[in-house]
């Protein structure tokens, strides 16, 4: 008999990952992974991938919401653990929060209970970036290198016998072969594939420095962050501009996000910068994590994570697996 065969629609960190983990709980399946843009040019691999979600990443529940985290947390856990840890892109490390306007900003409900170390910032620490700044949380988390991360996966995923297509979905219904099941971890792609209003872009502008010193994450306000990475890279940012398609660098954005970034720790001032990246990040709220049926075609979403994406991919992509599992099972059909 001829084995099922599924695609996975999109190669970012939610693509690559359901693919990984479709392999371990549907065995004897083809999974093709079909995507127009792979690794480095994803949206994935412009993020800084720190484990830190924010309060609008949603599930439909808080439950969900909670679960998600949790689930991905474990996930990056057991990579971290293993020795595959730094060629996966994977290291921990600690991060301050600081505000000078408000506390609750310096809080973080979803993660307190779950990294090891969630405490605020004593007096000495809070003058770490200067003074002025009134609250501070420091905690401890981990990252995701997508540069590393994505290659990683990939690689485990063609070795366990999974096939790549390049290539532009504009329709499940012109997708180049007959599957069984498709999962649709296409991001902002979806916006267009499902017509999906819902489905908005959050434009994000880093820059990427040469910090070999920082070992450190830092957060300071109105979106201002630097987070230390592989290869002594470190990504500055950020912008989060609602609804903008643009896809080019701003050089007002990245004047703004090197002086944030300057005021938080002025001895980035004479960093060497290596580019500058810009992304749109998928937002929706709720993410959206279901099957439906399109045209007898069995398909599962998995998409909408905004900024949440590399690091709460693991947590939906295990949700979206179990459906897929059932839908495929299930002997709906065709309404038409
Ligand atoms: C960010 O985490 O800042 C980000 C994520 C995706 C695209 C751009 C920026």
């Amino acid at each position: 008999m001829e084995s099922p065969k599924i695609a996975v629609l999109g190669a970012g960190v939610v693509g690559t990952t359901t693919a990984r983990l479709l392999q371990n709980e549907m065995r004897n399946t083809e999974v093709t992974i079909i995507a127009e843009s792979f690794k480095e040019d994803t949206t994935s691999a412009v993020a800084a991938g720190m484990f830190r979600p924010g309060t609008s990443f949603r599930g439909s529940t808080k439950e969900i919401t909670k679960k998600w985290i949790d689930n991905s947390w474990e996930y990056w856990q057991e990579i971290l653990k293993s020795s595959e840890a730094p060629q996966a892109g994977l290291m921990s490390f600690s991060s301050y929060i600081f505000s000078k306007e408000n506390y609750q900003v310096t809080r973080n409900h979803l993660i307190e209970d779950l990294v090891p170390i969630y405490r605020p910032a004593d007096k000495n620490e809070l003058k770490i970036c200067g003074e002025g700044w009134k609250y501070g949380s420091y905690f401890s988390t981990l990252k995701i290198g997508c540069e590393r991360y994505l290659p990683w996966v990939e690689k485990k995923f063609t070795v366990n016998g999974g096939k790549i297509v390049k290539g532009k979905i504009d329709s499940f219904t012109s997708l180049p072969q007959r599957f069984d099941l498709v999962f649709n971890c296409t991001g902002l792609g979806a916006k267009y594939l499902c017509n999906d209003f819902d489905l908005v872009p959050i434009r994000g502008q880093v820059i990427k420095a040469r910090v070999p010193w920082l070992k450190t994450a830092f957060y300071g306000d109105y979106d201002a962050y630097i987070i230390p990475g592989f290869d002594d890279i470190a990504t500055l940012g950020g912008v989060r501009q609602y609804d903008s398609y643009n896809m080019n660098v701003c050089k007002h954005d990245a004047a703004a996000i090197f002086e944030r970034s300057c005021e938080l720790l002025p001895a980035l001032k004479n960093v060497e910068i290596i580019e500058h990246k810009v992304g749109l990040r998928p937002h929706r709220v709720p993410v959206r994590v279901e099957g439906e049926l399109i045209n007898g075609l069995k398909v599962v979403h998995c998409y909408g994570h905004g900024g949440y994406g590399v690091m709460c991919a693991p947590g939906t992509a295990m949700d979206a697996v179990k459906i897929g599992v059932d839908l495929f099972k299930s002997n709906i059909r065709s309404k038409v």
